[in-house]
């Protein structure tokens, strides 16, 4: 279901409807009643595969939103507005469109768009929190021209982005979950690296390798055939070869030798700097305080994106901060810039975010809360799961850059409804 509400960007949903249609998918309009103001239904007509529904009542089907609602693998609204947003997050139901909302278990994908006042009123930051902490997901808004000239936050997301994200989200959560892998090779780091300062000693981090292990076990579950790094000594997955490894330099060896691999994954916690020596005996406490001088250690991960072949599938992870008590909402945006931005530094294909400031996520807990970007813009996020069901979302946008399915056009003339 492809659900219009009214605002300028409405004219944007014609292209959004036009895209879905020829990625192969039956799409069924519902305009608000404001939308109609803005664009006709005809247009829709015109373009959708099912027909355009605009009200609650005028239907040939006695209660249109259980009907779209339980037929719907997906509902996206683009644009969603502060109203709907706020009365989807109140779990008010005044039209058709927040009705199915409502009575739906499909996935849904929230396109804002409105003026970058709005979108920044606390009701509406507020609300849109709500709605991310229940699963939604959710693409842009972006920076840009707004309607009256002004520029801001506010755009509604470019009909590409909102079409691959919804891809993702069905691969995440529908028909591409679970994708089988057999035949991909797969390299998977995990853990902390540890410098060594003596030979007791070492500079290291508090990442446990769950995470990495997780991931490792689903893409061996799903038949590929997988090689952990690890430097962490957690139980082995089923199916999966371990070589371990201490420091960031032994890592880097034992990935670049097997760069080849069809997907790598980096849920490693890799070291930045080491020492730039290493004591060859204890250091002493009554020798004095030691001045330790520090180097920096291979980017590991830049390095396979930088000598990276076609068709193979590289994902970085980032354990970021931004989460504060006072924006806990600001911080899942935030979060998803730095995502967007160390994606584009580093080259990669995909990367999972996490803001290990924010309860229950990320070091030492079994559970996590990630944000997954890809390089067509679109974003995945998972809310707090366990780190089995983290790797699953993972493994599925992995699956869906494996076999290109962002990029799948068909032409679907026939109608669902009429079948
Ligand atoms: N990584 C790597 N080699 C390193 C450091 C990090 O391969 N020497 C990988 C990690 O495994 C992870 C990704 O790079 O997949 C992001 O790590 P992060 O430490 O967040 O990136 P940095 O480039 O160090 O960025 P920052 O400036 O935020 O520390």
């Amino acid at each position: 279901m492809l659900g219009v509400c009214g605002g300028i960007a409405a004219y944007k949903a014609v292209e959004v409807c036009r895209r879905l249609v020829d990625a192969g998918a039956f799409v069924s309009p519902v305009m608000t009643r404001g939308a109609t103001r803005f664009v006709g239904p005809a247009t829709f007509s015109a373009l959708a595969s099912e027909r355009v529904r605009t009200s609650l009542w005028e239907e040939a089907e006695p209660i249109p939103h259980t009907f779209l609602g339980r037929n719907a693998d997906l509902i996206v609204v683009a644009p969603a507005t502060a109203r709907l947003i706020g009365a989807y997050a109140a779990g008010i139901s005044s039209d058709l469109m927040t009705a199915t909302l409502l009575a739906t278990r499909a996935p849904v994908l929230l396109c804002p768009a409105m003026h970058t006042e709005m979108w920044e009123h606390p009701a509406v930051v507020d609300n849109m929190a709500t709605l991310r902490r229940r699963g939604v997901h959710v693409v842009g808004p972006g920076t840009g021209r707004l309607a009256g000239g002004d520029t801001g936050a506010g755009r509604l997301a470019e009909p590409e982005e909102i079409v691959a994200a919804a891809a993702a989200v069905l691969a995440a959560g529908g028909a591409g979950a679970g994708a089988s892998l057999e035949g991909v090779t797969a390299v998977v780091t995990a853990g902390g690296t540890r410098e060594p300062l003596d030979p007791v000693r070492f500079l290291g981090n508090r990442s446990s390798g769950k995470q990495g292990y997780a991931v490792a076990a689903e893409l061996a579950r799903r038949g590929a055939t997988v090689t952990l790094v690890s430097a962490s000594a957690l139980a082995v997955p089923p199916g999966v070869k371990v070589v371990e490894v201490e420091t960031a330099a032994q890592m880097d060896q034992a990935v670049s030798a097997r760069s080849g691999a069809d997907v790598i994954v980096m849920a490693a916690a890799v070291a930045d700097f080491r020492p730039t020596a290493v004591a060859p005996t204890k250091i002493k406490r009554s020798n004095g305080v030691p001045e330790v001088a520090l180097e920096p250690t291979p980017d590991i991960l830049a390095g396979v994106a930088a000598r990276r072949r076609p068709g193979q599938v590289i994902v970085g992870f980032a354990a970021e901060t931004v989460s504060s008590a006072e924006h806990p909402g600001a911080g899942r945006e935030e979060l998803a810039r730095v995502a967007r931005d160390k994606l584009a530094a580093k080259g990669v294909d995909l990367l999972v975010a996490n803001d290990v400031a924010a309860p229950g996520v990320g070091f030492t807990y079994d559970t996590n809360e990630v944000l997954i970007v890809d390089a067509a813009g679109a974003r995945v996020d998972v809310p707090l799961a366990t780190k089995e069901e983290v790797a699953r979302a993972v493994v599925d946008a992995i699956a869906l850059r494996l076999a290109g399915r962002h990029t799948t056009t068909a032409t679907n003339p026939d109608t669902k409804e009429n079948r």
